[in-house]
């Protein structure tokens, strides 16, 4: 069975890791095998380095190249061994959230981000990305309740709206990959659109 490579997106908030359980179980109940992932992290060496960007103060260009530097090798261990098994590989997040914060939040050009990205995995996309959006209210609502925040998460209003605003110029630019979910209804409602999207794989 050839492998599927599936990437969730959104801003800080969008409710996309209330789902990734609920989607796992979808594939394995038609037998496959699911690996379940995330960026920044998914192996050891990009675990160490989630906690050094989540946490420690750098330039945006090191940002950019850390997040990069974990993905190589989360490709490595993790996302390109599990598709080559045949599996289905469930990424929270990949390379749309570095376009969308580095690029749409930070400022850092795209042109750049794009040159890591060939050299990173020229050769690989997502086969569908799931992009949860909410209206930025409602995301900060939801962060405020939760954990203490990170350095994304402490980032002020238009930030988060700069990147909401990027991921959805990326929905815009790539709409078979791409699929915008809306992240503000119900549980319920989320799934039936999820699952509806599913049957079209
Ligand atoms: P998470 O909270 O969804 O696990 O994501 C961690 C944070 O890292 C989130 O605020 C988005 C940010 N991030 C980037 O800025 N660029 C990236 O390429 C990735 C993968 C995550």
């Amino acid at each position: 069975m050839k492998g599927l490579f599936i990437t969730l997106e959104g801003i800080d908030g969008a409710g996309k890791s209330s789902h990734v359980e609920w989607l796992a179980e979808y594939f394995r109940n038609q037998g496959r095998c699911v690996v379940l992932t995330r960026e920044p992290g998914g192996t050891p060496v990009g675990e160490q380095l989630r906690e050094i960007v989540l946490h420690a103060p750098m330039a945006t260009e090191t940002e950019a190249l850390i997040m990069f530097a974990a993905r190589r090798e989360h490709l490595d261990v993790v996302i390109r061994p599990g598709l080559a098994r045949g599996d289905v590989v469930i990424s929270d997040r990949f390379t749309d959230a570095s376009f969308a914060y580095q690029c749409g939040g930070r400022g850092l050009s795209e042109d750049r981000l794009a040159i890591l990205e060939a050299w990173v995995h020229g050769d690989l996309q997502p086969d569908l990305t799931l992009l949860f959006d909410v209206p930025n209210d409602v995301a900060q609502a939801r962060l405020s309740a939760a954990r203490a925040p990170d350095r994304f998460e402490q980032e002020k209003r238009d930030f988060h709206a700069r990147v909401r605003a990027a991921y959805l110029r990326r929905a815009e630019r790539y709409p078979h990959r791409i699929r915008v979910i809306d992240g503000s209804r119900t549980l319920d409602a989320v799934r039936a659109q999820l699952a509806t999207i599913l049957e079209t794989l």
